[in-house]
């Protein structure tokens, strides 16, 4: 499928506290199963928080302080998907996995087809709604089609306020920054991004970093993608910017080179279980990173993708280990 180019000291963990750990991560991987084969109801899938939940580490936003959760959920492809679906009918469990493990953070953008208005629909249907820390972006270019844009991604996620709006891919933001300003100063957003998918635009990006306040950076950090750690996530830390990797499993490539390998002798130790959690504590490893939205509509993966975001941070060995092992 073509995708959109787009802290626990480990030393202190004892061996009953892995082992909770793990009993954790089994429940909500046997949670997300057995609400998957359930058929989407949402008020079915109220189930009791599994041990271990709502554990997941949470990181300052620079701007703010406010604690966010590692672990998100991005929707490209996945949201995008109709009513009655395969795919629909999965989405409320994988909701259910993202916050019984204390995930909050859900990122979309008007360029995701239906995801938006699919996010709004399952949101609005959980009772009471949980408090989601919605992302999305404007991506149009013009002042009036940027303010139609935005309003309308309120009205399909149903909600009268955003938590960041980002402006995807740098499109027209010179326009869209003085709305933004002005939407957050009247409550109607809470931060301000800018994201992009490619090392082309990083010279843009960085100029963007240095000239404008920012809340939020998004971009494109994967084990096998660290062109970021370069300059981008240094002046993130530098300029106090709170960074989401996008496209943390290279939309599914690198997890596809890794299939069949061996994990690292440590893995468990640092309580992965797979190579999809060992790459998102690679990610949580780096100072600057403040949350990473892996991308996917499938329940078993968002559980074992929020477990990543409790227990022990690597080391920077680990994460040499890591780098080696992708080549
Ligand atoms: N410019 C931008 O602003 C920009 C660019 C790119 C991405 N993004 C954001 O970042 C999010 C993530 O990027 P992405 O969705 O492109 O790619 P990704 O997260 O790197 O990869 C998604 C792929 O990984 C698979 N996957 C997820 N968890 C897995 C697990 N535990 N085990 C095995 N496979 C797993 C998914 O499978 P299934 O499909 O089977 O679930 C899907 O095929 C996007 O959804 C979007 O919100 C933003």
């Amino acid at each position: 499928m073509q995708r959109e180019q787009d802290m626990i000291d480990h030393n202190s963990l004892t061996r009953r506290e892995m082992l909770r750990l793990a009993a954790g991560f089994a429940a909500t991987l046997a949670l997300g199963a057995a609400v998957a084969g359930r058929n989407s109801n949402a008020a079915q899938i109220e189930a009791p928080q599994p041990e271990g939940a709502g554990r997941m580490t949470t990181r300052p936003i620079p701007s703010s302080g406010e604690l966010l959760p590692v672990i998100g959920l991005g929707t490209y492809i996945n949201f995008d998907v109709a009513p009655g679906s395969a795919g629909y009918r999965a989405l409320p469990a994988v909701l259910d996995a993202l916050f019984s493990a204390g995930g909050t953070v859900i990122d979309s953008s008007p360029m995701y087809g239906r995801a938006e208005r699919t996010t709004g629909e399952l949101l609005a249907a959980r009772e009471p709604r949980p408090k989601a820390f919605l992302a999305t972006k404007v991506w149009t270019h013009g002042r009036e089609a940027g303010i139609a844009q935005m309003e309308e991604s309120f009205r399909l996620l149903k909600t009268d306020r955003i938590e960041l709006m980002q402006i995807h891919n740098l499109v027209d933001w010179r326009t869209h920054l003085p709305i933004l300003r002005r939407w957050k100063e009247d409550g109607r957003i809470r931060y301000i991004g800018i994201t992009h998918y490619t090392p082309s635009a990083y010279g843009a990006v960085e100029a963007v970093m240095k000239a404008e306040p920012l809340d939020f950076l998004q971009i494109n950090y994967a084990l096998d993608d660290r062109a970021a750690e370069e300059r981008l996530l240094p002046l993130a830390r530098e300029r106090g910017i709170a960074v989401i990797c996008n496209s943390p499993f290279g939309g599914g490539g690198l997890l596809q080179r890794l299939r069949g390998r061996p994990l690292p002798g440590w893995a468990a130790e640092v309580g992965a279980a797979s190579w999809a959690q060992l790459a998102l504590k690679f990610l949580l490893g780096h100072p600057a990173v403040t949350c990473a939205i892996p991308g996917t509509g499938n329940p078993r993966y968002m559980a074992e993708n929020a477990a990543a975001g409790s227990g022990p941070a690597l080391t920077e060995a680990q994460r040499r280990e890591l780098i080696a092992a992708v080549g």
